[in-house]
Order: C-alpha cells, then structure tokens, then sequence
C-alpha cells in the first residue's frame, strides 16, 4: 500500500485488513471484566496513580506480581491487556490463530520508519518483499562472512579497554557495547564506520535515535500527542538528522564500486526470486534505518546485563573463561566455527537474555475471533501485550527460585524439560526477529573475547538499575577491567569439560 512520508495511507485498506490505529481492549475482549486491573482505578484517568513514565514496564512487572498471569492497565482513555503466564503465552504463539500486532510504541515509530521489516503491518506487501530480498542476509554462509568484520570491531573495543586497565581506569559497560554494537552492524550491513571509539560523546546518529525512541515511549503515556509539542519538535529534527544521515550512506554507495555484498547491496541490488520486484529508495531508507537500530540497541543491551552477572558471579565467569580457553586454545583469534563452541557462555547470554530480555514485550492479535487458552474471548483484531521479563519468571516454567541467575536453566536437557514458547526473547512466529543468529553470533564471539582477556572487577555499592526507552539497559554499570597474566592451565581446561 502507498504511504505518505509520515505513514499515513494513500489508498484504500484491502478487505481484509484490520482497522488501523490504537483499538482500546474494552472493543475486543468481551469479558473484560474477569481480567483483573490494579486497585484505586480513577474515571478518566485509569490507572495513572503512582505510574512511572520512565519506567513503564518495571511499572507493568510490579503490577504483574501482584494481579496475575493476565491483567490489564488503562492510562486515561487507553486500556491494554497484558499475559505472562506461560499456558496463555504459548497460546497466543499459535500462528493459525495469531499474528504480530503493530501498536502501541511500535507503531509511534512508523513516523521514522513506515512499512519498514520491524513496523509494517502484517498486510502490507513491502514485508514479504523485504523479507525474501534480506533472509538470506543473515545465513550461515552470509555470517561467516560477517565474523572478519565483527573481530576488527572487538579489537576497536579491546584496545579502547586495554588503554582503561593501563590507566586502572573503570569502563563504560553499556556506553562500550553501544559503540561495539553500532560499529557492528553498520560495518557488516552497510560498510559504514561512525567511528565511535575515537569520540568522547555518542555519535549524532545515536543521539537522534535514542531521542526517536524516547519519544516514541513518551507519546504512549500522554492522553493527547499535542501535550508532546515541544519533544514532537525534537523529533523531527531527529528524524531529519538519521534520513540525512543514511541517505549520505546509500548514495556513498550508489557512487562507488559497491560493498561487499552486505545488507545495503542486497537492498539495492537484489530482486525478489519470485516476483523480480526491488525495494523503492524511500523503502531502502527506512530498512537501512531499522536495522542501523534494531541491529545494536538491543544487542547492546544483551551483552551489558551478560557482562553485569558474570562480574556478579566469579564461578560462573571462571567456568565459562575456561570453556573459553579450551574450545579457542593458542588460536589469537577464534574461526567463526569456534564461537558457536562456546555452549556455556551462549548458556549465560541465554540466562542474561531470560532475565533482562533487552526487547521486553511483543504484541499479538487474534486472526479471527477466538478464545484465548480456552478461558477468554477475543474478538478478531483484538490483542495483548506479551510481558516478556514475567513470561521468563513464571515460577510454573522456572521455578520457584526463578529470579535467580543460573545459566544451567540451558542445559540442553533442562530446555527439553520445558514446555515450548516459554523462552521468547527474539519474539514469535513469522514477525520474530530477523538477525536473532546474527546478534547470538555477535554477543557471544564479544563474551569469549572479553572474558578470554580481562578479570571483571564490579563496584560492591553498585545496584542493579534498569533504564528503560523501549528497549532495557542497566543504567550506570561500571566494571573494572584487569589484562589477565595467568597461563590456561589444564585444570582450567579440565573445569571446562563439557557436561
Ligand atoms: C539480543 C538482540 C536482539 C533482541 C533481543 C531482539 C528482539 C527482537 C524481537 C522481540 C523482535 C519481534 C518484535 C515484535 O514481535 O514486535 C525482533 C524483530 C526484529 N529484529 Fe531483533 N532483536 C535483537 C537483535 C537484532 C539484530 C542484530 C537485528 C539486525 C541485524 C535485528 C533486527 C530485527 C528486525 C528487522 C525485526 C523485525 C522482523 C520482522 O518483523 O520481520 N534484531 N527482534
């Protein structure tokens, strides 16, 4: 479907597509009333009393605890369902029934980023073309292709971290893996360098996106957008600056012998298999633009709370440096087979990844109506927000130590122990995230490096605090850095033995 510049459309929706727009829960679920909401709700307001607008979502995990597996909350005229319960999770996981709901803050982003892979509706037809054109971006053969590229970026980081131990400086845990992160994808999707490592503040870029984000969470939590006139005006000078920003990048490539067959060569080069259709400059654009921030924001914030619990805990660090120096031995610089090796540090990404998923929620919306987990009715269009964070403290799944950090919970047999869609950090179904290898390849390569190099020191004051701008990142987090001197003994070796 064609659309304004600001997401608006210009032709009629196809028959079957569902209204657009916000669609408040008491229009789909017809027994509202049985799903419980927090107490001392206000007429008009909802449940605004005490709510945080920085924090939204450790608001929505309080409310969890205490109302249950399925509740509501409603900001004045604005009423949504949240599920964390694992039965009713893995309910709405069924694709026959189900499908990504674009709203709420995904949907504040089409402004910046249209019918783009992460915001389109299910509709609309540039997702299937983006998806078949950038898929196999993101194959084996296309991320062993990445791995050169991902280790010249860690030694940016490497030696940005050596110069802090010589100087017995602290680092910037999350400020580090942002730089790492950004350089990443922008080196292997688009041959681009920010240069992050060599400024002292966040590039331009990361300022107008975090300041897009921002506002896209703030626009959530206000009962009118025009009360936002002084951050909208912020926000389209963001907008202009990351437009700006990416159009200099394709038409660098335009003019040049083109990349290395990256993600940007795939987007103006490749022609659908089937079709033969390409993706327009203005799609170009906007994909370029989700990926520059999908791609590291969330990366980034997985390798920051990976980092926070291996400084925390000093056993599971030793035995996963250990794997580390068993499975990569004299090797200066792991082959791209040898990163997958590292079962135990990917088990600490994945424990990191339940406690803190860095993309806390995902939408789904019921296909026709239907009766969720066989208890609540829905009408079609109707949806609910899945709360990540508490679908990965569900004592029924996890346990009744569930808060506790314990990369064993990833044991190959503890996960066949599980039921299925139980773990959603990457989301579910055909909308699930697309670079999910490329950010599991990439954090744990950067964890095998990190750990084979340093002992993390922590702060003993420091106390876990988690920001929040749609995605999540500990806020703060310092860690002291030591080159390590010890030899790989074979008692390390023998520690690390696999189970
Ligand atoms: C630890 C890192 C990451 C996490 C936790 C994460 C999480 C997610 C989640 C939960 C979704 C589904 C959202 C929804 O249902 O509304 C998603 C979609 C997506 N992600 Fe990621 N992601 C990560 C890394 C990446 C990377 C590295 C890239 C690109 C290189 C990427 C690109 C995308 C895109 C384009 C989509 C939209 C897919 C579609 O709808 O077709 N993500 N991600």
């Amino acid at each position: 479907m064609a659309e304004t510049t600001n997401g608006s459309a210009l032709s009629s929706e196809p028959p079957s597509a569902l209204p657009k727009g916000f669609r408040s829960a008491e229009q789909g679920w017809p027994e509202l009333h049985r799903i419980p909401h927090p107490p001392r709700r206000l007429p008009l307001l909802g449940d605004v009393l005490g709510a945080s607008r920085t924090k939204p979502l450790q608001d929505s995990v309080r409310h969890a605890r205490r109302l249950g597996p399925i509740f509501r909350r409603k900001a004045f005229n604005k009423e949504f369902v949240f599920v964390w319960g694992g039965a009713l999770s893995a309910d709405l996981a069924d694709e026959t029934r189900f499908a990504k709901h674009v709203g709420l803050g995904i949907a504040n982003l089409r402004p910046v980023v249209g019918d783009a892979l992460f915001t389109a509706y299910n509709h609309e037809p540039n997702w299937q073309l983006a998806h078949d054109v950038l898929a196999p971006g993101f194959s084996r053969e296309a991320m062993e292709g990445y791995h050169g590229m991902m280790l010249d970026v860690a030694g940016r980081l490497t030696d940005h971290w050596d110069r802090a131990a010589m100087a017995g400086r602290t680092v910037d845990v999350p400020g580090d893996m942002t730089k790492l992160t950004l350089e990443t994808i922008a080196r292997t999707g688009f041959g681009h360098d920010f240069g992050s490592f060599e400024r002292s503040r966040p590039h331009p870029f990361v300022t107008a996106m975090v300041g897009t984000l921002a506002h896209a969470q703030r626009l959530n939590t206000v009962p009118a957008a025009f009360l936002l006139r002084a951050s909208a005006r912020r926000n389209e000078a963001d907008i202009a600056y990351l437009n700006r920003t990416v159009d200099d990048l394709v038409r660098e490539r335009r003019r040049g012998s083109g990349g290395t067959g990256d993600l940007l060569d795939r987007m103006l080069q490749t022609a659908h298999p089937e079709t033969g259709e390409r993706l327009s400059p203005e799609n170009v654009r906007r994909q370029v633009i989700t990926f520059l921030v999908a791609g590291h924001e969330t990366t980034s914030g997985a390798l920051s709370f990976a980092l926070y619990y291996l400084a925390r805990h000093p056993d599971v660090a030793a035995r996963a440096r250990a794997e580390v120096d068993r499975v990569w031995g004299d090797a200066e610089l792991p082959a791209y087979d040898q990163v997958a090796k590292l079962r135990y540090v990917r088990r600490v990404l994945d424990e990191s990844l339940r406690l803190w998923p860095t993309a806390p929620a995902f939408a789904r919306e019921a296909r026709e109506d239907t009766v969720l987990a066989g208890e609540h009715p829905m009408r079609r269009g109707a949806w609910a927000l899945v709360l990540t964070p508490m679908l990965h403290r569900d004592p029924e799944v996890w346990g009744a130590d569930a808060e506790r950090f314990d990369p064993d919970r990833f044991d190959p047999k503890a996960v066949r122990s599980r039921p299925p869609h139980t773990f959603k950090p990457f989301g579910t179904g055909a909308r699930a995230c697309i670079g999910r290898q490329f950010a599991l390849h990439e954090a744990t390569l950067i964890l095998g490096l990190l750990l084979r190099r340093y002992a993390l020191r922590p702060d003993p004051d420091y106390r876990l605090r988690v920001t929040e701008r749609l995605t999540l990142m500990p806020d703060g987090l310092r860690l002291g850095v030591d080159r390590r001197t010890e030899a790989i003994s074979d008692d390390l070796r023998a520690a690390a033995a696999p189970s």
